[in-house]
Parts: C-alpha cells; structure tokens; sequence
C-alpha cells in the first residue's frame, strides 16, 4: 500500500455514516499497534504526528517508520501532520513526505486564520496533500477557563461556513465541547452547535480531545457530521498503566522488549475498540 490522503478515505465515511480514528504516534511501538490494529480491524487509518512527537523522534524517523509499516498492510493509511502551528512545519512535514496536514490557525484572528490556512491549502493541493484547519479554539483540560469562558471560544457556525469556503480545507476541526488531556467530570458536547455547523459546512468535521468522550456523545457526533476523531491521551494511558503493572510485577526484567511488548498489546486494544466505537472497523 502506498499512503492516501484524509480526502481519499473521509468521502467514504461521510457518505456512510462513520468517522475514521487518527491516533497520535510518537515513537515504533505506537505506530506498530496503530497500524496492527487497523490490519487486525480492516479499517482505514490516519497516523498523526504533532509538532512535539516530530521533535521528540525526528520527522524523518516518523516518516520512515509509518512508511515501513505499509509493507505490511492492505488498508489505506494517511500520514498527517497534527495541530502544525506555522507555515513551515506544514512545508516541512510535505517535503517530507506526508500525505496530510493541519495548519492550526486557531488562535490568530478569522481573517488571519483565513489568510494563513489558505495559503498552506494552496501549496499542498498542488502536490495532491490534504489539508485540516481550525476554527474555533478546543484547548486542554490543563487550561485554566471556566465553562463560560471555553463556550465563548466555541466554533461559530457562520465563521465556519466563512472559513471553509475562503479557506480551501478538506476537513474542519470544531470546538464544541471537548478539550485535549484527560477530562475531570464528564465533557458536555454543544451538539445543537455542531447541527448548526454541518448545515452550513459540507466538508468532513473533525472532532479532537476525543479521549474519554463517552460511547454516546461519540455516535450522535457521527450522526451528526464528524467523520476524523483523535485519540492521543487514552494510547498514552494504556501505556503508562501497562509499563506501570509490568515493571511493578516484575520488577528484575530489564528487557525493553519485555516491558514495552505487553504497552503495544495495551495500546492495541484501546485503538480496536475505538475503531468498532467510530464504525470504520470492516470498511477497508
Ligand atoms: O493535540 C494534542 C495531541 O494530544 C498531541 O500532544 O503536543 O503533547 O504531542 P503533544
Ligand atoms: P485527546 O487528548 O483527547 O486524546 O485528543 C487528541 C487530539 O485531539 C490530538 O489532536
Ligand atoms: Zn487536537
């Protein structure tokens, strides 16, 4: 298999009904399960890589590592660049090689989001990459904002139809509700926002700090037009608990290999049930 694009694989999962998962990968046994699981479940898969894993493993470690699995699979797979913050990190990661970026515009004014998302989308469509912008500002639980002030940086419909037809993207990312990092009380979703939004908007919707939404904010978040949803911070948490347990139950084992072996197997099961969860299990 050679890597698709998010436009490649999104059109499906808007036609039928189901979103595709994109998990974050920062190093070879992340990508592993990812890719294993998405064999293991024939679904089709985007692997993602935020600025902070490309700086952690090197853009051309990532790079390599996605492309090694691809000798392995039959189902599609898109590379994409998460949350790229500035112009050249998005040249960067399509010079080298990834089938997909975001340019993460969201906290520069509409116009200047605009401007700026525009100018990456016109670059990567002449090189057949697609592009996800952001409108909207989703934030981090860590952030310290009340209810109030995070709804007043929600996405607003009106902006969004705005911003999709000037800007060129792909696919959307909404602020409705979820934040990035583990959540403290149940995440509500502004789902009437999110209605509101796909009225106006005909591209996939991407949902992020998907992490720890329940079962049944994520089916109606489908239901109603989300067709990306990331997951970073439950593949982290399986990790952290599976190396935590090993280690504590074994503690003279100083294999790598025997510790981070049972983290790939932990990783693998959160990644399937996510992808039964979002309905792309069975689509490739
Ligand atoms: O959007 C946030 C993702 O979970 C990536 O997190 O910047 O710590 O790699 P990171
Ligand atoms: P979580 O922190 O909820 O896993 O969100 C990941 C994400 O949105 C990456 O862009
Ligand atoms: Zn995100």
């Amino acid at each position: 298999m050679f890597l698709v694009t998010l436009k490649d694989i999104l059109d499906d999962a808007q036609k039928k009904g189901y979103a595709v998962g994109a998990f974050n990968t920062n190093n070879m046994e992340i990508v592993q399960a990812i890719v294993e699981s998405a064999e293991e479940e024939k679904a089709p898969v985007i692997l993602q890589a935020s600025q902070g894993a490309l700086r952690y493993a090197g853009i051309e470690y990532i790079v390599a590592m996605v492309k090694a699995s691809l000798q392995k699979v039959t189902v599609p797979v898109v590379l994409h660049l998460d949350h790229g913050t500035s112009f050249a990190q998005n040249m960067l990661c399509i010079r080298h090689g990834f089938s997909s970026v975001m340019y993460d515009g969201s906290k520069l004014p509409l116009e200047e989001n605009i401007a700026a998302t525009a100018r990456v989308v016109e670059v990567a469509h002449a090189v057949g990459v697609s592009v996800e912008g952001e409108l909207g500002k989703i934030g981090g639980t860590e952030d310290d904002v009340t209810v109030d002030e995070r709804e007043a940086l929600f996405t607003s419909p009106e902006e969004a139809e705005r911003f999709v037809s000037e800007s060129g993207v792909d696919a959307l990312a909404v602020a409705i509700g979820t934040a990035h990092g583990p959540y403290k009380g149940e995440p509500k979703l502004d789902f009437e926002r999110l209605q509101k939004i796909k009225q106006r908007v005909q591209i996939p919707l991407v949902l992020h700090g998907a992490s720890g939404v329940p079962a049944e904010s994520i089916r109606r978040a489908i239901e109603l037009g989300v067709c990306k949803i990331n997951i970073d911070t439950e593949i982290r948490q399986a990790f952290n608990r599976a190396v935590r347990k090993f280690t504590a139950e074994n503690p003279n084992v100083y294999d790598p290999r025997k510790i981070l072996g049972p983290a790939k197997e932990a990783m693998k099961t959160v990644i399937k049930e996510k992808m039964r969860l979002f309905g792309c299990a069975g689509k490739a």
